[in-house]
């Protein structure tokens, strides 16, 4: 692999730092000072440092982010802005896209990988990952709309959702729902099957993963080593 494309790769450089790093002999390959951006390494083995720090190789990078309001579950769309715009430029190139949707409107966690076999595993209707969803509707919700909640809902299209947990807090009109699976505005379009509409709606959970309570909205940041095995563990 080229010296460039090992510390693009590793979120350490863009191409540009890398060259302007080489000029000003900031990196070094197994102690000697690299004399080109282009110089073949073998990120298994070979020694790199930029700066005086030694680069660990990692070919998937897993992010985990707050998303805001008005942002789109994509990697690029003509016209909204998409959550891949809240990463710095040197996480832009490499190749992160959603592991699965929140609409544009939907707040909280959101996964970015480049690992697409794990993505395909974790969004599997075979594995049941749950995903956990604070939400507050327009009218309160009665015991009878729960238990149709529990028992699956027949969506507009004749779609009949798995089953999906409900808690319900005092005001009736908020809590948290729990789901198994992931069709296009599920939540929402279960609501409206219930002569209900969402107003409010943020993920709190996927897999073994939780909105940290330290992320703001719009933040973001590599999962911890513990995460990363726990999600990986989820997708076996
Ligand atoms: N259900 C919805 O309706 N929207 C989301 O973003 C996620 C689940």
């Amino acid at each position: 692999m080229r010296l460039d494309k090992l510390l693009s790769v590793s979120a350490v450089a863009t191409r540009k730092e890398t060259a302007r790093a080489v000029r000003a002999g900031q990196i070094t390959v197994n102690g000697a000072v690299a004399k080109r951006a282009d110089m073949a390494v073998d990120p298994e083995k070979d020694s790199v440092c930029f700066c005086g720090n030694a680069v660990f190789y990692k070919p998937y990078r897993y992010v985990l982010l707050n998303k805001p309001d008005g942002y789109v579950s994509a990697t690029e769309d003509g016209r909204e802005p998409t959550v891949l715009e809240l990463l710095p430029p040197l996480y832009t190139g490499l190749g992160l896209f959603p592991c699965g949707r929140l609409d544009k409107h939907t707040l909280g966690l959101m996964l970015l990988t480049n690992n697409g076999e794990l993505s395909h595993r974790l969004l599997s209707p075979r594995r049941h990952v749950s995903k956990r969803y604070a939400f507050r509707v327009k009218f309160p919700l009665s015991d009878t709309d729960c238990d149709r909640f529990r028992d699956g809902v027949t969506l507009e299209d004749g779609y009949e959702t798995k089953p999906a947990d409900i808690e319900l807090a005092e005001d009736k009109r908020s809590g948290v729902i729990t789901l198994v699976e992931g069709k296009y505005h599920q939540i929402k379009r279960m609501m409206e099957a219930l002569h209900n509409q969402i107003t409010y709606l943020e993920r709190i959970s996927f897999g073994p993963l939780a909105l940290p309570d330290d992320l703001p909205r719009g933040a973001w940041r590599e999962l911890t080593e513990q995460e990363e095995q726990m999600l990986l563990a989820a997708a076996e």
